[in-house]
C-alpha cells in the first residue's frame, strides 16, 4: 500500500512567514498526482517533506498508513528524481543505477537482474558502461529514473525532471514517464512542475498551489481536481488564468440583470460606449445589479464570426502556428486573444466582431471567486 496522506501540514523556515499552509491531501495508490504552481509557491518544499528531506513544522504525514514524520528518508519506501539528475560522475551508468541496491546489501545477482531490467525498460542497455559525462541530458535523466526504478519504491517523487531537456526530448520523456506509471501498477507518483501542459497531460489529479500577491493564501492549495475539472470549472480567477494556454481572456464588466441560470453584463469603462452586452450562463444568485465583475473566456472558445453576443475589436497581430493562429485584437477595455484556423486571412488593423458564446463564459466576483456555470454541463451533453 502506498497511499500518502497529508493532514494540516505547515512549513516555515525560521521566523519567515510560512511557505506551506494547511495542506490536507490524500494521494491514492497508483495515482499520478501533480503539484503545479508558479515559481516559489512551495511545490518542491511539499515534495521534499514527503521524501523526508525536510521536516514538517506542523501536521502529520502518513505513507502506506504509517505516520512517517520522524522516519528517515531511506526508510519511507520512496524514490526521488531531481531536476539536476544528481548522478555520481565517477561511476558508470550501471554503478549509478546499482548504487542504492549495493548500499542495501542486496545479492549481486539480484542487483544485476534489476539493473538490466530497468536498463531494458529505459533503453539504456547499450550505455551501461559509460560515465554520465558521455551521455546527453535525456540519457542522464533516464539513468536517474532507472536509479529510482530499481529500488521498486511504493512512491516515485519527481521534481521538475524535464526542465533541463529541449522541447522535443521533453515531449518524448513525458510519454516515457506516463508509460512507466502504467507499468508499475501499485506505485503512486507525485510530480512537481510549473508547466501546466505537463500537468494536464500526465496527471490523474492536479494540486494547484497559490502564489503571488495574495500573501494570506501563499503556499495553500488553490484547487485540487482532475485536469479537465480544473479546465472547465476553475474555482477562482487564479486557477482559471493558470490552466490553459494561451491564458483565459479576462474582461471587466458590470452586472446588468440577473435571471435564473443567466447573467447579462455590460462591458465596463469605455466599452459601455458601444452598448455591448453579453449573456453568461452562470448562476448569478449572489450577485447584484451594478456590481463590477470579471468575465473570463478562453481563446479557443471565441469565434470571429460574431454578430449577436459579440465584442467590437480591431486586429493587431496574427500569430501563425500552422494548424491554427492566435488572433490578438484590441477592444475598448484591452486586448483579446482568439484561436482561429491556421489559414484565417486576417492581418493587422481589421475591424472584426468577436463572438463570445454564453455557455463558454466564466464570471468571477470581486474576490476572484467563480460563479457556478449552469448551462455548460447540459450543453456539453447535447453537443
Ligand atoms: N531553506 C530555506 N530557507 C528559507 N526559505 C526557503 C528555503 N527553501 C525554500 N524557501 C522558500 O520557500 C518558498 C518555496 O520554495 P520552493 O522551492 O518549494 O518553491 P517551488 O514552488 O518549488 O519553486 P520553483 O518552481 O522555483 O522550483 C520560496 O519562497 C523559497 O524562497
Ligand atoms: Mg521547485
Amino acid at each position: 500500500m502506498a497511499t500518502i496522506r497529508l493532514t494540516e501540514v505547515h512549513k516555515a523556515y525560521g521566523d519567515h512567514p510560512p511557505v506551506i499552509r494547511s495542506v490536507n491531501l490524500e494521494i491514492a495508490q497508483h495515482e499520478f498526482c501533480v503539484f503545479l504552481g508558479p515559481s516559489g509557491c512551495g511545490k518542491s518544499t511539499l515534495l521534499r517533506m514527503i521524501a523526508g528531506l525536510e521536516d514538517l513544522t506542523a501536521g502529520e504525514l502518513h505513507i502506506g498508513g504509517r505516520l512517517v514524520n520522524d522516519v528517515p528518508a531511506a526508510e519511507r519506501g520512496v524514490a526521488m528524481v531531481f531536476q539536476s539528475y544528481a548522478l555520481f560522475p565517477h561511476m558508470t551508468v550501471f554503478d549509478n543505477m546499482a548504487f542504492g541496491l549495493k548500499l542495501a546489501k542486496q545479492p549481486k545477482d539480484v542487483i544485476e537482474r534489476k539493473v538490466r531490467e530497468a536498463a531494458r525498460i529505459l533503453q539504456l542497455e547499450s550505455l551501461l558502461e559509460r560515465h554520465p559525462k558521455a551521455l546527453s541530458g535525456g540519457q542522464r535523466q533516464r539513468v536517474a529514473i532507472g536509479r529510482a526504478i530499481v529500488r521498486e519504491p511504493g512512491v516515485f517523487l519527481f521534481d521538475e525532471p524535464l526542465s533541463n531537456l529541449d522541447a522535443a526530448l521533453r515531449g518524448q520523456t513525458r510519454v516515457e514517464i506516463a508509460r512507466l506509471h502504467q507499468r508499475f501498477a501499485n506505485a503512486s507518483v507525485v510530480y512537481v512542475t510549473h508547466d501546466q501542459v505537463e500537468a494536464m497531460t500526465l496527471a490523474d489529479r492536479i494540486v494547484l498551489l497559490h502564489a503571488g500577491a495574495d500573501a494570506d493564501r501563499f503556499g495553500s492549495i488553490a484547487q485540487t481536481g482532475a485536469p479537465l475539472e480544473l479546465y472547465h470549472h476553475p474555482k477562482s480567477r487564479f486557477v482559471a488564468g493558470f490552466i490553459g494556454s494561451p491564458r483565459m481572456n479576462f474582461i471587466d464588466v458590470t452586472v446588468e440583470s440577473i435571471e435564473p441560470g443567466r447573467v447579462t453584463v455590460a462591458l465596463a469603462a469605455d466599452g459601455a460606449a458601444h452598448g455591448e452586452k453579453l449573456v453568461a450562463h452562470v448562476d448569478g444568485e449572489r450577485l447584484q445589479r451594478g456590481q463590477r465583475v470579471t468575465l473570463g473566456v478562453r481563446p479557443e472558445h471565441l469565434r470571429l464570426d460574431g454578430d449577436e453576443q459579440s465584442i467590437q475589436c480591431a486586429t493587431v497581430l496574427s500569430e501563425r502556428l500552422g494548424e491554427h493562429s492566435y488572433i490578438h485584437a484590441d477592444y475598448a477595455g484591452g486586448t483579446l486573444i482568439a484561436k482561429a484556423p491556421g489559414d484565417t486571412p486576417l492581418g493587422a488593423g481589421e475591424r472584426i466582431r468577436v463572438h463570445v458564446p454564453s455557455a463558454a463564459c466564466h464570471l468571477f466576483d470581486d474576490q476572484g471567486l467563480a460563479l457556478r456555470r449552469c448551462a455548460f454541463e447540459a450543453e456539453r451533453a447535447t453537443a
